[in-house]
């Protein structure tokens, strides 16, 4: 409990978006029920406790014979009250829900499932993973495909939780209504990595975000030095090449995440690790140790090699 009070733990009680602020209303209003019917049926336990204790105490003093209400008292407080506080409470959520998500959207983007990672995809090309930069206040439709795997999107200071079904179209509007990072976390167990499904959405005011989208969706810049030139020619004739595609070089594969602006990201594996030298060298010496479960092999190249590709992937930005 206190884990979840910290600051840095998303929380639909900290909402940063109208939807949100309808989740958290939501949840005031089903706590405040709760602790109602939880207060009556307390009091109706201690009262049974108590007369019971009577009973005990003072056997001949007690009148036996059931009650004439008895039955009508279990049909009503048993089932009509219980019956109609859910079915209340349900209506009240359609309601609520059926706000959510108006509004006409100014950007799309492809959210799609993988295991055990999140690519995401923007219309003018720029593919970057598990994480997501949205323009402030502008309504952003995600798309939420998946290529193998069920997952639950939820970023909860922004929306309710959605899944991402094989075959569905599935979609999440959303508006961050000031700048801002935003953590997410896949909702749904979907295999070894499912604790290990870190999203992060930025919200950036719209000149920072044009000029970040312009910038993602370029070819990644050439090397920069004979390390970084090794480690390219390394990448593009290895194995890295065949899942990973770095924009601007012989690099497609499409297993992978695109690798093309790497360095502008700030973790690895969904944020299993912060991105430094150092992690990615870990992570591509093996994979499996930094992400057990995660699709990619262990490395067949030498240390140096490995130098070298990281040398050219961290210039990637
Ligand atoms: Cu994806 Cu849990």
């Amino acid at each position: 409990m206190v884990a979840g009070c910290g600051g840095d733990t998303p929380s639909v009680l900290d909402p940063r978006s109208d939807d949100a602020r309808r989740v958290e209303g939501m949840w005031w209003v089903l706590f405040w029920i709760s602790c109602a019917v939880v207060a009556v049926v307390t009091g109706f336990l201690l009262a049974a406790a108590r007369r019971r204790r009577a009973e005990l105490h003072v056997d001949d003093q007690i009148d036996r014979r059931p009650v004439s209400w008895g039955d009508r008292f279990v049909v009503i407080a048993g089932a009509a009250v219980p019956g109609g506080i859910l079915a209340g409470t349900f209506a009240f959520s359609l309601v609520v829900l059926n706000d959510m998500g108006s509004g006409d959207r100014n950007l799309e983007i492809e959210v799609e499932g993988h295991t055990w990672w999140w690519e995401v995809r923007y219309p003018n090309g720029a593919v970057t993973a598990n994480e997501i930069r949205i323009p402030v206040g502008e309504t952003v439709e995600l798309a939420l495909p998946t290529a193998d795997v069920i997952h639950s999107f939820w970023v909860p200071e922004l929306q309710v939780k959605k899944d991402h079904i094989p075959g569905a179209d599935n979609r999440l509007s959303v508006v961050a209504d000031h700048a801002g990072r935003f953590r997410g976390q896949c909702a749904e167990f979907c295999g070894l990595q499912h604790a290990h499904m870190e999203i992060m959405v930025e919200a950036l005011p719209a000149d920072e975000f044009d000029d970040w989208l312009q910038r993602e969706a370029q070819p990644a810049p050439e090397p920069d030095g004979a390390d970084a030139a090794d480690g390219r020619r390394i990448f593009e004739r290895a194995s890295c090449a065949g899942c990973h595609t770095i924009r601007g070089t012989s690099a497609e594969g499409t297993l992978g995440p695109d690798l093309t602006h790497l360095a502008n990201r700030e973790t690895l594996g969904a944020g299993v690790v912060p991105f430094t030298p150092g992690a990615l060298d870990d992570f591509i010496t093996n994979p499996q140790d930094a992400k057990p479960g995660v699709s990619m092999p262990p490395t067949e190249l030498t240390p140096d090699q490995v130098d070298a590709v990281v040398a050219y992937l961290t210039e990637l930005e």
